[in-house]
């Protein structure tokens, strides 16, 4: 579906859909409990919610979708579940990298890499390398990060570009240091929405997501719908207090 929002005294074709997503994709543990499946279960029905939401992006011509797939506090999960995450980002990217080029899909790691194993950042490389002039949707995909790591390596950054005389201390302001943040070349998320039924942002994007509207479902991820997701556009739409027209084409 299509989905196209606009209300009077915007200019034709304006659209209404936020420019950046952000999404928590959690519930993937409870929706293999409830069928009593392994946790991994959930999360390889999980990567099925993640690409038909990407595709959905791409359709709507939203901007950018940035997902968290692991935080820097999953590694302390049990170790069977950390290695069945690991085996399955790399088969998902591996499956799905060539497909998401075609579509134009620029893809972007965020977070600090260098934990994973040789084979997963080579993954992540090619990645990054094969779809690096794309220019559709940029997805970002969170994977070992921490929004207080990515202000400490803001920080670091920049504490070098001083020490190395390429920037004075007087000179850094906001849009300063946003340049050192991960997501600088995107604009700061729009809509906020985490599913399973928890109202956090677990340490999610802390420096971008000031001013995002935060919408929260009790659906769990792998049972997140297109549906779903245009419920969450529509829910914005209203949130800008554009409470306009409303056309959406099958
Ligand atoms: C949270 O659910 C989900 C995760 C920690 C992993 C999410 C990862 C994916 C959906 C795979 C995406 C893959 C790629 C390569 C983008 P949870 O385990 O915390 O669920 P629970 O709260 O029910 O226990």
């Amino acid at each position: 579906m299509n989905i196209h929002l606009e209300k009077d005294g915007l200019e034709d074709g304006q659209s209404l859909l936020p420019r950046h997503v952000a999404v928590v994709m959690d519930g993937n543990g409870r929706w293999a409990n409830k069928r009593h499946l392994p946790r991994a279960a959930g999360h390889k029905a999980g990567v099925k919610t993640t690409r038909k939401i990407v595709e959905n992006c791409v359709k709507n011509n939203i901007e950018a979708l940035t997902i968290f797939a692991f935080s820097s506090e999953n590694w302390s999960r049990p170790q069977a579940e950390v290695s069945a995450l690991m085996a399955l980002f790399v088969s998902t990217i591996m499956s799905e990298v060539r497909k998401l080029h075609k579509k134009n899909v620029h893809v972007q790691f965020i977070g600090d890499r260098k934990q994973f194993s040789e084979k997963l950042q080579k993954n992540i490389n090619e990645a990054e390398g094969l779809t690096k002039n794309n220019i559709g949707l940029h997805l970002n995909i969170a994977a070992n990060y921490g929004g207080r790591w990515d202000v400490v390596n803001a920080c670091k950054l920049l504490i070098n570009e001083v020490q190395n005389k390429n920037k004075k201390i007087q000179d850094i302001d906001e849009a300063c240091f946003n340049s050192f943040m991960s997501l600088n070349d995107v604009p700061a998320p729009d809509l906020f929405i985490r599913t399973g039924g928890e109202q956090r942002i677990s340490n999610f994007l802390l420096w971008q997501l000031a001013y995002s509207e935060l919408y929260f479902v009790d659906t769990l991820w792998p049972d997140f719908s297109d549906k779903d997701f245009e419920q969450a556009l529509i829910w914005f739409a209203g949130r800008q207090r554009r409470f306009g027209k409303i056309i959406i084409n099958h």
